[in-house]
């Protein structure tokens, strides 16, 4: 079944059914929105690769769910992330120009605005992912609601901001906090959307428990191909390559999906896509 599954195709459709959730949820123009909705959106389309909506969804599907039930979920962590982006690139963070190939969201629209529009995507990811089915009940939506807000703030995206930031004031980091930072920084959320996608999807706790530790390894992955992606000849001092070196660094990325893999053996035939989504990255690109 596998040399028959087309990743890329998958993606494609997953994320286009998360698009049409976005585009619903999102503002449009408003009276006395001024900018700000323009500003939310333009950080949000055209994407990147939906990383985190896809997850979900595939998760939900995974454990025999249909998977539409957790495109809120998606469109959710999908908003989250965004957000972090828009607020990581400010001059008092990163510092960035340019996202995505395009300008940051502060170069289009000021300073003022980008940090507003981060507000506004990361409080309206709250409304979002209420809008999960109404059969659902009250326990699993407080459930979602709090392993977002677990994921994305203090515990999670924005504590490891704050180690990433004093680690790069520090211009160096050792391999315990780094760990650490990739745990929270980028792992948080992508954990966070598997688990939401195996709640909605109605997942057992045992598949959940596997679920969270594939999403906890392939967490850990993302970030590392993310700086070797960013190395260059030049590794940043904060980074996987700096640390255990580029040669190690791969090896710990492909330890770390051999054992996501092991996790979600038991799923069978319905472990394919989650399969495939963890080896693709070893070999992504963007
Ligand atoms: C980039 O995330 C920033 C990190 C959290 C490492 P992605 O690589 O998922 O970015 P997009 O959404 O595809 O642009
Ligand atoms: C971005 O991290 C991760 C978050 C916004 C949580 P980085 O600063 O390492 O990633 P890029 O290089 O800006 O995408
Ligand atoms: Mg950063
Ligand atoms: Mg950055």
């Amino acid at each position: 079944l596998q040399s028959t599954f087309d990743l890329d195709t998958y993606m494609a459709i997953l994320a286009a059914e998360v698009e049409v959730a976005l585009e619903e949820f999102l503002p449009a123009e408003g009276k006395y929105l001024g900018r700000v909705g323009e500003a939310m959106r333009y950080s949000v389309f055209p994407g990147g690769k939906r990383f985190r909506p896809v997850l979900a969804l595939a998760a939900c599907e995974a454990v025999g769910s249909a998977r539409e039930r957790a495109v809120p979920v998606g469109a959710a962590f999908e908003m989250i992330h965004c957000f972090s982006l828009i607020h990581d690139d400010l001059p008092c963070m990163d510092n960035d120009d340019e996202r995505r190939g395009r300008p940051t969201n502060h170069k289009v629209f000021g300073e003022d605005i980008a940090l507003l529009a981060g507000d506004g995507l990361a409080i309206w990811a709250f409304d979002a992912i209420t809008r999960v089915p109404d059969d659902l009940s009250g326990k699993v939506i407080r459930q979602l609601v709090q392993e977002l807000a677990h994921a994305s703030g203090h515990l999670g995206m924005v504590g490891g901001q704050v180690i990433d930031l004093a680690a790069q004031h520090k211009q160096a980091t050792h391999a315990e906090e780094l760990r650490v930072i990739h745990e929270c920084k980028t792992g948080a959320l992508i954990r966070g959307a598997v688990r939401c996608g195996a709640l909605v999807g109605g997942a057992d706790e045992d598949t959940l428990y596997r679920l969270t530790v594939y999403g906890e390894k392939i967490g850990l992955v993302f970030q590392i191909t993310d700086d070797i992606l960013d190395a260059g000849t030049d590794p940043e001092p904060v980074s996987f390559p700096a640390v255990y070196g580029m040669e190690e660094s791969k090896r710990l990325a492909r330890e770390a999906v051999q054992e996501a893999l092991e996790q979600i053996r038991p799923l069978g035939d319905k472990g394919v896509a989650l399969e495939s989504l963890a080896k693709f990255l070893l070999t992504r690109t963007t």
